[in-house]
């Protein structure tokens, strides 16, 4: 009886040090030489997140595990993450049962995994159950801390292109900029260029910014647009890629550097992306707007999933593109802060932050990994091979 309650005040005391406000516990440090934990909590201060994070191993070693617990912690501080998940390894945070009962796990049994363990699907998630009430109760956790995280914020699976999950609708995504970022030059024309690149990226067309008409044509368009604080969709587009806004570009006249046939060719392969069955899950569903990604209508963090292993590889680096202009759109709105206001997590960096290439997703993360500090937005990126984050990257974060 007296070992009991001492167990039980135990375990208030450890939960009071892990339950503060700004800490986010991650588990006990441990100990490489002899191989085993050491006593004492791993607890990580949420600050520290906002000079970004970069979670490298091999597969199979944990780094979205680790970080579905950084995730989780954040959640119940209160602080709500845009999560993209190229791999579809992420959903699992759906997954939290407060009661831990063997039938709130058996429909989410593999039965492939049940089968190679020789028992029935029942069986396993009996065995499951029992696995994580005891896994949680070695970390002094229980299934009232799953209720604290459940009541703190909600999760939601978007699947943009696809009604799987929450549809994302793009169609807001070529409205002007914030006035914030439209008073800074250098951040416009950043957005115009990775929004060229990620539009004619979807249409198969490898544009060099520099060289290609395409993607001067779309800068321009865009540009004259956003300038004036002036929305643009996709049918605008089209529209405006047969008339365009300017008679000269540069000093040559429109019809010399970019001639009216050429130009409709254009138009149509992108009236042609618009109007091609299963384009229009691309259109419907929620706006891409960060700050009502984040929390909901009632003001709750929401763990905001971006699930994007259904798409193209084309595809997938058009949504990234998008949504990490938006967030750099919303963060630049922010007010200054020196407390950790919101997490954006990347489960996998590799093919968007590459050494060498150039694809639209690299320049709007440069920006977020050099700026993002002072408006309290941590990065946080996972990868198996730390030469997805070029060395010169790598120093830039330790900034
Ligand atoms: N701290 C941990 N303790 C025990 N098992 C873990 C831990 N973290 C992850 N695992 C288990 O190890 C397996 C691989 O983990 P995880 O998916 O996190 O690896 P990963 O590094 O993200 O791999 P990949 O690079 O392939 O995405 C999973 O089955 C997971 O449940
Ligand atoms: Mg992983």
């Amino acid at each position: 009886m007296a070992r009991a309650k001492k167990e039980s005040t135990d375990k208030q005391a450890i939960a009071k040090d892990f339950e503060k406000l700004g800490v986010f516990y991650l588990g006990r440090p441990y100990d490489l030489a002899a191989k085993k934990a050491k006593d004492g909590l791993l607890l990580y201060d949420s600050k520290d997140l906002v000079t970004h994070a970069v979670c490298v191993g091999m597969t199979g070693s944990g780094k979205t595990g680790l970080c579905i617990g950084l995730l989780e912690e954040a959640a119940i501080d209160g602080v709500p993450a845009l999560i993209i998940d190229p791999k579809g390894d992420l959903a699992n945070l759906m997954l939290t049962f407060p009661q831990l009962r063997a039938e709130d796990f058996a429909p989410w049994v593999n039965e492939d995994d049940a089968r190679k363990n020789n028992l029935s699907a029942g069986d396993y998630a009996r065995q499951q159950a029992e696995l994580w009430t005891k896994g949680l109760a070695g970390w002094k956790q229980d299934g009232d801390r799953i209720t604290r995280l459940k009541e703190a914020a909600e999760v939601a699976i978007y699947t943009p292109g696809s009604n799987a999950g929450i549809p994302v609708s793009i169609l807001k995504s070529f409205a002007a900029p914030s006035r914030e970022m439209r008073e800074d030059v250098e951040l416009l024309r950043e957005r115009v260029s990775t929004t060229a690149t990620s539009l004619l990226g979807l249409l198969g067309v490898q544009a060099d910014p520099i060289k290609s008409r395409e993607h001067i044509l779309l800068s321009t368009i865009l540009d004259a647009a956003w300038k004036q604080g002036k929305d643009l969709d996709l049918a605008g587009l089209i529209q405006q890629i047969q008339t365009p806004p300017v008679t000269k570009v540069g000093v040559l006249d429109l019809d010399a550097f970019y001639p009216s046939k050429d130009r409709f060719a254009l138009a149509t392969q992108l009236n042609n992306l618009l109007a091609a069955p299963g384009f229009s899950a691309w259109l419907e569903g929620e706006a891409l707007d960060i700050q009502s990604l984040l929390h909901t209508k009632a003001g709750k963090p929401r763990l905001a999933i971006f699930s994007i292993a259904h798409l193209s590889d084309a595809e997938r680096m058009f949504f990234v593109s998008l949504l990490l202009n938006q967030t750099l759109g919303w963060m630049r709105a922010q007010s200054g802060t020196t407390s950790l206001r919101a997490i954006l997590y990347m489960d996998e960096i590799f093919g968007y932050f590459p050494p060498v290439a150039n694809p639209p997703s690299k320049q709007p993360l440069l920006t977020l990994f050099k700026q993002a500090r002072a408006f309290g937005l941590g990065v946080v990126v996972a990868t198996q091979n730390p030469v997805d984050l070029g060395s010169k990257h790598c120093i830039g974060l330790q900034d």
